[in-house]
């Protein structure tokens, strides 16, 4: 038995699997598992059942930037307005489908139009706190490899928005997974022989110049720096990547993997409503989760089965990381 990704049809694409020479689609209850449906998103997300997701991470055109040359793409809407309206009725959609304690992961990037700046990501970000979803983080995606520029009269803009959005109070968070390394106890640090303080009560330098400064720990230095590396900043330093065949900016895999190992646990379902050339859907699929992906370009569609076919073909030939059952549903 062998798995193989094809379009089924010029409307649905699916992932079909190959038994005993035929091609059979995937049984009804995993319709939308490892699939890429194409079309607008505001519509086919209609097709998806309540709570079925549990982690999206998403990058939707940006205002007045590219024209994707697609019926029903979003983007080129007379005004901001226009354009937030849009999303905040696609994200509503994107809400119901989630699990209640699922998480939304959007990058945005802003634009300047007559020399000034639209504030787009935040305008979009408070019109969806104002439709119901809950703002827990603005992450700056700082590109250490961003587009010089001649602007003179203010600074060259190298960073994007990404924010993390639950759906209600409880939610999926997985701080281990992504954690970082401690700096007070690096190689770096000033704080040389630091390390000698861990495990011993007391043995801490507040005791000393910053006795009695409460934003400190007490006493423990080893249940303040925890073993596993400091809580994940809000600035991520990641340079902008680029796939060949795309005509537009992809996500870096290691954004996706950063928000995907957060929040989602592994075997669980991935939306990305924009899939573009599917990263997002490629890694997901690499850290051994399922996905599901809109896009309403026929050809990225098609760049995204590509790409997902040649990792299969990757996974299956080397170590069988993700096993032919986990990828086939
Ligand atoms: C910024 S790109 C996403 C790139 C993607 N993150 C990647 O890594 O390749 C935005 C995508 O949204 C798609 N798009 C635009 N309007 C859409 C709509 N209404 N419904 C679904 N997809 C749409 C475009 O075709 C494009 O592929």
């Amino acid at each position: 038995m062998k798995d193989k990704i094809a379009i089924k049809t010029h409307e649905v694409v699916h992932v079909l699997k190959e038994e005993q020479g035929a091609y059979t689609l995937r049984p009804e209850s995993g319709a939308f598992r490892d699939t890429i449906l194409h079309g607008d998103a505001g519509v086919a997300l209609e097709a998806i059942p309540d709570k079925h997701v549990q982690c999206i991470v998403t990058s939707p055109p940006y205002y007045c930037q590219r024209d994707y040359q697609a019926d029903g793409q979003l983007g080129q809407e007379q005004s901001p307005e226009q354009y937030i309206s849009k999303l905040v009725h696609i994200f509503g959609e994107c809400r119901r489908v989630l699990q209640d304690n699922g998480t939304l992961w959007l990058n945005l990037g802003d634009k300047y139009s007559d020399g000034r700046l639209l504030g787009m990501p935040w305008r979009v970000a408070l019109a969806l706190v104002a439709d119901g979803w809950i703002l827990r983080s603005d992450v700056i995606w700082q590109k250490p490899n961003a587009m010089p520029s001649s602007v003179k009269t203010r600074p060259t803009t190298d960073h994007e928005y990404i924010f993390m959005f639950s759906k209600g109070a409880d939610y999926y968070y997985d701080a281990d997974a992504i954690r970082e390394p401690h700096v007070t106890f690096s190689e770096n640090s000033k704080m040389k022989g630091g390390r000698n303080h861990f495990g011993k009560a007391n043995g801490t330098p507040e005791e000393g110049k910053n006795a009695g400064n409460s934003n400190l720990h007490r006493g423990r230095w080893d249940q303040a720096f925890h073993p596993l590396g400091r809580n994940k900043r809000t600035v991520w330093s990641i340079p902008l990547s680029k796939y060949r065949d795309a005509h537009f900016a992809v996500f870096p895999e290691k954004l996706v993997e950063t928000c995907l190992l957060a929040g989602s646990p592994a075997e669980s379902l991935i939306l990305d409503p924009f899939s573009g050339s599917g990263t997002t859907l490629l890694v997901a699929s690499r850290l051994n989760r399922h996905f599901l992906g809109i896009d309403c370009n026929l050809e990225y569609c098609k760049m995204a089965l590509d790409r997902l076919t040649k990792n299969q073909i990757d996974l299956f030939s080397s170590s069988q990381k993700v096993s032919l059952r986990k990828i086939a549903g």
